[in-house]
């Protein structure tokens, strides 16, 4: 079982600690591959950390994990709400994938309700701030781990 877990990060994303710090908060994005990769490490998995900000870096990223790895932690940013293309790799994957929104979604405006993406995940976080995917990367660890002392 592959203790590799992707990190993927949607558009805007690189401006974090920028935009809107009230709703994202102070952290860069640099803050926060830095704390995940701290918590990958305790937790034995390899990271692979990426941001872009177009849909099919994405969508490769996702095909490489398919092939590679244990887990994936995604925000999709605005292509949550957009990307029928970004759900149909998801898909694709049979590794638990873990859905990541730094601010509450479910209480700002009304097209950030819905999520193309959740159809493909084993969980969502929503609104832990950048805790939101060491939490990811915690649970990647325990069911991949489950998985390991089930074969
Ligand atoms: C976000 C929420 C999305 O609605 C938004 O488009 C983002 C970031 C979040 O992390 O809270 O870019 O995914």
């Amino acid at each position: 079982m592959s203790r590799i877990v992707y990190v993927l990060n949607g558009p805007n994303l690189n401006l974090l600690g920028k935009r809107q710090p009230a709703i994202y908060g102070n952290e860069t994005l640099a803050d926060v591959e830095a704390a995940c990769r701290r918590v990958a490490a305790s937790l034995r998995l390899e990271l692979r950390f990426h941001q872009s900000n177009a849909e099919f870096r994405i969508i490769d990223w996702i095909h490489e994990a398919r092939e590679q790895a244990g887990g994936i932690v995604i925000n999709p940013a605005a292509f949550t709400h957009t990307s029928v293309a970004i759900l149909d790799a998801l898909q694709t994957c049979e590794c638990p994938i873990i859905e990541v929104h730094i601010s509450n979604v479910h209480r700002r405006e009304p097209f950030r309700h819905h999520s193309y993406v959740s159809a493909a995940a084993s969980g969502v976080i929503v609104g832990f701030g950048t805790q939101g995917y060491l939490l990811a990367l915690q649970r990647i660890a325990r069911l991949i781990d489950e998985a390991v002392a089930q074969t």
